[in-house]
C-alpha cells in the first residue's frame, strides 16, 4: 500500500513540475495525454486498483482521485495562465490605430520618360505618327541598308553588342545602335507620304563618361513626300524647338556626315538659359548653342532601294538623343545619373 501511494505522490510531484514549464497549448496538451490520458501514468495506477485488497483499494483509490483532482485543477490553471500570457503579448504588439500613418511615397515618371513624351507630343502635333521597332536588329538594317557597309570606317562610330545567332546564315543580330534602321523597315512596308517619329532604346559598346552611356534613347524622324526640302527640315525642327524650349528659339544647321543622308547636318538650338555668351552658363557653357541631333536629306540611293522613284520623292530624316535633350532641359550634367536608380536624383523631377 505504501509503495502505491508513494508512486501516486511521485507522479503528482513530477507532473506538477512538468506542467509548470509547459509554455503553450501544444505542450499542455501533450502533458495532459501523458499524465491524465487513457494510457497516462495516473490512469495506470487507477486501473491497477481492482487487484488490491478491499481496504487498501479504498485508501489508494481515495489518494489517486485526490491526485487526479489536483492535477486537473492545475491543468485548468495552467491553460488559463498561458492564454493570458498570449493575450498580453498580442496586446503589446497590437496596432495602435491612433498613430499617424507613414506617408506613402507617390511615384512619378522617370525624367527620360517625361522628356521623351514631350518630344513626341510636339511631333505628333506636327503631323508625325509614332511607331516603334525592334531593339534586337539585323546587321543589314542597322548598317548595310543605311549605306554603312562592312569595313566602312563609319561603323567605328557605332560599335555595339553582337549575338552569336545568325539569320539565313548571313545576317548577324546585334543590339541596334540607333533608331535609323526603322527608316528602312518603315519605307519597305509603306508608301509615301511618310511622316513618322520613332522612339526607342539603343545600345553602344563604349566606355561610359558624363556624356556617354552604353544604353540610350533616341527619337528618329522620317518624312518622305514629293517636294520635301531642307527648308522643311529646318522649319519642322524650329517649330519643335520653340514648343520644347520656348518661343523665339533658333535652330542652326552645321555641315556633318552621316552615310544615310546627303547633305548631312548637326542640329543645334540656341541657348535658352543665357543670352548666348555667358561662360558661366551651365547649359551651353558660353558657346550659345546646344547640340541636339543629327539630320539630313535622305540619300537618293536609300529612296531608290525602298522602291520609290528618287526623281519624284525626297525626304528628310533626323535622330536625337533623348537623354541629351533631357540633360539640357533639366540641367543634368552627368548622363549616368539617369539610370543609376538613385531616388534622391529621380525625385527632383
Ligand atoms: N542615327 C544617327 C546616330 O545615332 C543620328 C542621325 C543622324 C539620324 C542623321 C538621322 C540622320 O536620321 O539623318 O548617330
Amino acid at each position: 500500500m505504501t509503495s502505491t501511494t508513494d508512486r501516486i505522490a511521485e507522479i503528482e510531484r513530477d507532473a506538477l513540475a512538468a506542467l509548470a514549464s509547459a509554455e503553450d497549448d501544444a505542450s499542455i496538451e501533450a502533458w495532459r495525454t501523458r499524465v491524465l490520458g487513457r494510457s497516462g501514468e495516473l490512469t495506470g495506477v487507477l486501473r491497477g486498483i481492482g487487484g488490491l485488497e478491499a481496504e487498501e483499494r479504498k485508501a489508494v483509490g481515495a489518494e489517486a482521485n485526490r491526485a487526479k483532482q489536483v492535477l486537473e485543477a492545475a491543468l485548468e490553471a495552467r491553460r488559463e495562465a498561458v492564454r493570458r500570457a498570449a493575450l498580453a503579448s498580442a496586446e503589446a504588439d497590437a496596432l495602435d490605430v491612433t498613430l499617424p500613418g507613414r506617408p506613402v511615397g507617390i511615384g512619378r515618371l522617370h525624367p527620360v520618360t517625361q522628356v521623351r513624351r514631350k518630344i513626341l507630343d510636339v511631333f505628333e502635333r506636327l503631323g508625325f505618327q509614332v511607331i516603334e521597332g525592334p531593339e534586337v536588329e539585323l546587321d543589314e538594317y542597322n548598317f548595310g541598308a543605311l549605306r554603312i557597309p562592312e569595313h566602312h570606317p563609319a561603323r567605328d562610330m557605332w560599335d555595339t553588342f553582337w549575338f552569336d545567332e545568325e539569320v539565313d546564315g548571313k545576317t548577324p543580330l546585334l543590339l541596334r545602335t540607333h533608331t535609323s534602321p526603322m527608316q528602312i523597315r518603315h519605307m519597305q512596308s509603306h508608301e509615301p507620304p511618310i511622316r513618322v517619329a520613332v522612339p526607342g532604346k539603343c545600345y553602344r559598346y563604349e566606355a561610359t563618361d558624363a556624356t556617354h552611356e552604353w544604353m540610350l534613347e533616341q527619337v528618329e524622324l522620317l518624312a518622305i513626300d514629293e517636294g520635301i526640302s531642307m527648308a522643311n527640315l529646318k522649319g519642322t525642327l524650329e517649330e519643335w524647338a520653340r514648343q520644347m524650349f520656348g518661343p523665339g528659339r533658333k535652330v542652326m544647321l552645321r555641315n556633318s556626315y552621316f552615310p544615310f543622308v546627303e547633305p548631312g547636318v548637326e542640329v543645334a538650338v540656341d541657348c535658352f538659359a543665357c543670352p548666348g555668351d555667358d561662360p558661366a552658363c551651365s547649359v551651353c557653357r558660353g558657346s550659345g548653342w546646344l547640340e541636339m541631333m543629327g539630320a539630313g536629306m535622305v540619300h537618293p540611293e536609300i529612296i531608290e532601294a525602298a522602291g520609290y522613284d528618287p526623281e519624284r520623292y525626297t525626304g528628310f530624316a533626323a535622330g536625337m538623343g533623348v537623354e541629351r535633350v533631357a540633360m539640357v532641359m533639366l540641367g543634368v550634367s552627368d548622363i549616368r545619373d539617369f539610370h543609376a536608380n538613385d531616388p534622391r536624383f529621380l525625385a527632383q523631377f
